[in-house]
């Protein structure tokens, strides 16, 4: 047996790879483009497991995905690949209709005409299973109720009107042509490997590089939190318990404002690593807000938890502090991800904050 996995070597997809090998010796084919985002480093620990093929590739390369598809003959395919941040997405959408829109479709079709060729029970048991984000249904207003999957559709970004436009797709090839999909819409992770433009590591890097740490706006904001493990075990209890067809929202019951996110990292570290500077919070810096910044998500996983038995393991508290921990262990991780490219895109991002 054997999944195809797409994007296995960004943040999310690269903790599911190691996570499902402590749980299973199902083979893994993990195409993965290796844009910015992407980082072999991250599966350092599969160097040598025959359990785990690695394909440099686009999933917009459908000659390829054919290939792969033939060859290896998966159960499921779990799509993470995507370009996934805002504020690139704001400098420059095009790379988000081409991966997120235009990619999701080359993969869907080619997954269908893979699953259509099965004999029945094989084709009975497929999945195709895509991950999603809650950023597609908009901006609650503060004491709203949480996202539930029948939550309308208001992205308001370029990268969340891109993965609405794949969640789409995904749920028309199922209406139309009967694909067995399953969609995931979870909140914003935070964990091991995340990449350091996004709100927690860059956080945190900046914090022990003694550089600023620039909140958006007035930092209220509010996200919805989730350790990455336990995304990953959630992805894992859709693929084997999911209704083909069905949405499911991911979330971890830990809506906090970014202020309050930025104040608890530079807790952790006066704790962890005090600097003979004083608390780390004296680098706190308001700057110029994120364009068509959404204010508030929160995510209703009462579905989930109800029809699958899935709830996030860990409390805020106690990820927060693996995550703090896990980055002062991983100084060289740090430092190989912040390369040219990273330093022109920070230099890019917040000059003109
Ligand atoms: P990431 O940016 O860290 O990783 C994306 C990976 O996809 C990278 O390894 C990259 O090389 C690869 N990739 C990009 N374009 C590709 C292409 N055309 N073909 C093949 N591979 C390609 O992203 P992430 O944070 O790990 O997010 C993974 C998925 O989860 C995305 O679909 C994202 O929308 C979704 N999501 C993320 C979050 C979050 O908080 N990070 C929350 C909810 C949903
Ligand atoms: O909600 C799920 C989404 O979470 C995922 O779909 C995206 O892929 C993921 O990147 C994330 O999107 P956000 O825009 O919420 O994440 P980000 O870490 O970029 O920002 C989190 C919040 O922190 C947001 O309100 C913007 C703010 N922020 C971010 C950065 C990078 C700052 O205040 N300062 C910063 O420097």
């Amino acid at each position: 047996m054997t999944l195809l996995v797409t994007g296995g070597a960004g943040f999310i997809g690269s903790n599911f790879v190691l996570d499902w090998f402590g749980q299973s010796d199902e083979q893994i084919v993990n195409l993965d483009a290796l844009t910015y985002a992407g980082n072999l480093h991250n599966l350092d620990a599969l160097r040598g497991d025959a359990r785990h093929v690695f394909v440099q590739g686009d999933i917009g390369d459908r000659a390829l995905v054919d290939r792969l598809l033939a060859e290896y003959r998966p159960r499921a395919i779990v799509n993470f690949a995507a370009e996934s941040h805002v504020d690139r997405s704001i400098h420059g959408p095009g790379e988000f209709m081409r991966t997120n829109v235009l990619g999701t479709f080359a993969l869907l079709e080619a997954a269908r005409g893979y699953w259509g060729a099965l004999e029945a029970n094989a084709k009975s048991a497929f999945r195709f299973l895509h991950v999603s984000t809650d950023e597609v249904y908009g901006s609650l207003a503060p004491g709203a109720p949480a996202f539930t999957e029948t939550h309308p559709y208001e992205p308001n970004s370029p990268y969340s009107a891109s993965k609405a436009a794949s969640d789409h797709l995904v749920r028309a090839w199922h209406h139309t042509y009967g694909l067995p999909v399953l969609t995931t819409n979870c909140s914003n992770n935070y964990g091991p490997y995340h990449f350091p433009e996004k709100l927690i590591p860059l956080m945190i890097v900046n914090a022990l590089a003694g550089k600023p740490l620039p909140v958006y706006g007035d930092g209220m904001q509010v996200r919805d939190w989730l350790y990455v493990g336990d995304h990953c075990s959630a992805i894992r209890t859709v693929l084997a318990k999911g209704k083909v067809g069905e949405t499911y929202n991911v979330g971890g019951w830990n809506e906090k404002p970014n202020i309050e996110i930025v104040r608890t990292v530079c807790t952790l570290l006066d704790e962890l690593r005090p600097s003979a500077e004083g608390s780390y919070a004296r680098l706190i810096s308001y700057v110029k807000d994120r364009p068509g910044h959404d204010r508030r998500y929160a995510i209703d996983a009462r579905k989930i938890e109800r029809e699958l038995g899935w709830r996030p393991a860990e409390t805020f508290d106690t990820g927060i502090r693996k995550t703090v921990q896990w980055y002062l262990d991983h100084a060289d991780w740090v430092a190989g991800v912040q390369s040219g490219g990273y330093r022109d895109w920070v230099a890019r991002n917040y000059a003109a904050r």
